[in-house]
């Protein structure tokens, strides 16, 4: 799994604040315990007393096998008068234990150092919080894209109508998110404003996130300006953290290429990324609204022909369905007035 390092940071947090919620409660029942019980409290005494013992002869060395097998015996006669007195008062045996959310690792989130469920778990919800936070991921997904906005008028040079071009494209990116690997193909999603780029490439994210791999989705102006930040906040020779992640992450979705504001360091970084990203082959998605002519003209031919033999391209067709879907909301809102 490839996920930004922040999600795992926040990841670890969490799992912290389990454990010690799961310890404060511990502390709590106990105390609550050993004042309606004081013997209990004399018991788990002497049974830290024997760890105690237990460890210094072990450093001792002397006759170890018989001393141990004595303080092994006297603490399984203290836990059975512990269990009595918890049964007694009626609680579980566990009572006394911290009761931790995950008890496969005890909220520590691995294993003998493989990564638990639950941390697999929490890290995908992370990742879907902070993709929910750009955009609401619920209303972009594949079942919410409809065709229906795509009419049957035949494209230019084509056989194809823009409906059936469309739903071709839909199938390819349903296709793409279901088969994702780390061989998969960088694509180019190409085409005017509200044609559902960004709403596919969201689809594609969640799909994948589902899958288990890490996935980084930005919009261009936004990334630029932050590496900028970190690149010229004093740190000159040390890359960004933001580059690593850039250039590590499983899928890289880069929304609205040529939205950004311009200077040959945005140019040469958005570039470096890309073109790391292909050599290493780890896929990108990147969505633009500019035509091929108008990103040779912005980037440069050089940098273009060279990205471009490397994309699969999908070329979006229609009109713009956000302003479509104002109109639908009008007259739904003026036919409910009438
Ligand atoms: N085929 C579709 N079905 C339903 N909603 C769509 C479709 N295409 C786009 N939308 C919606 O229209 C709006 C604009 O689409 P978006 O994907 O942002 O366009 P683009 O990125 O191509 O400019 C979004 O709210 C999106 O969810
Ligand atoms: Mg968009
Ligand atoms: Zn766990």
């Amino acid at each position: 799994m490839g996920y930004g390092k922040e999600v795992y940071i926040r990841a670890e947090e969490i799992m912290e604040k389990r454990r010690q919620f799961a310890e404060q409660e511990q502390e709590k029942r106990r105390a609550a315990f050993y004042r309606e019980c004081p013997r209990a409290q004399e018991i788990e005494y002497e049974l830290a007393g024997i760890s105690v013992a237990a460890a210094k002869s072990v450093i001792g060395g002397a006759n170890l096998k018989n001393q141990i097998e004595e303080l092994m015996k006297k603490s399984l006669l203290l836990q059975n008068e512990l269990n009595a007195l918890l049964e007694l008062k009626g609680y579980p045996k566990n009572y006394l234990e911290p009761w931790y959310e995950c008890e496969k690792c005890k909220d520590i989130g691995n294993i003998d150092g493989r990564i638990c469920g639950c941390m697999k778990a929490l890290v995908k919800k992370i990742a879907y919080e902070q993709l929910n936070s750009i955009s609401p991921l619920s209303l972009c997904t594949f079942e919410s894209f409809a065709l229906r906005y795509y009419p049957e008028i035949k494209i230019e040079h084509s056989e194809k109508t823009q409906h059936g071009h469309m739903q071709s494209v839909l199938n390819f990116c349903m296709k793409y998110a279901e088969g994702f690997s780390d061989q998969s193909h960088s694509l180019l999603l190409q085409g005017g404003p509200g044609l559902g780029k960004t709403h596919l490439s969201l689809a594609i994210a969640q799909k994948v996130i589902d899958r288990g791999f890490g996935v980084i989705y930005v919009s261009v102006p936004d990334i630029v300006m932050q590496l900028e930040k970190e690149h010229f906040g004093g740190r000159f020779d040390e890359k960004g953290e933001s580059e690593t992640l850039l250039t590590e992450c499983d899928l890289l979705i880069l929304d609205d290429l040529g939205t950004e504001f311009q200077t040959k360091y945005t140019v040469a970084t958005i570039y470096n990324i890309i073109n790391k990203r292909m050599l290493t082959s780890h896929p990108t998605i990147i969505s633009t609204n500019l035509t091929l002519t108008e990103m040779q003209q912005l980037y440069g031919n050089r940098m273009i022909s060279r990205i471009i033999g490397m994309l699969d391209r999908l070329e979006f067709v229609g009109s713009d369905i956000r302003q479509m879907k104002r109109r639908e909301r009008k007259k739904s809102n003026k036919n409910t007035e009438d």
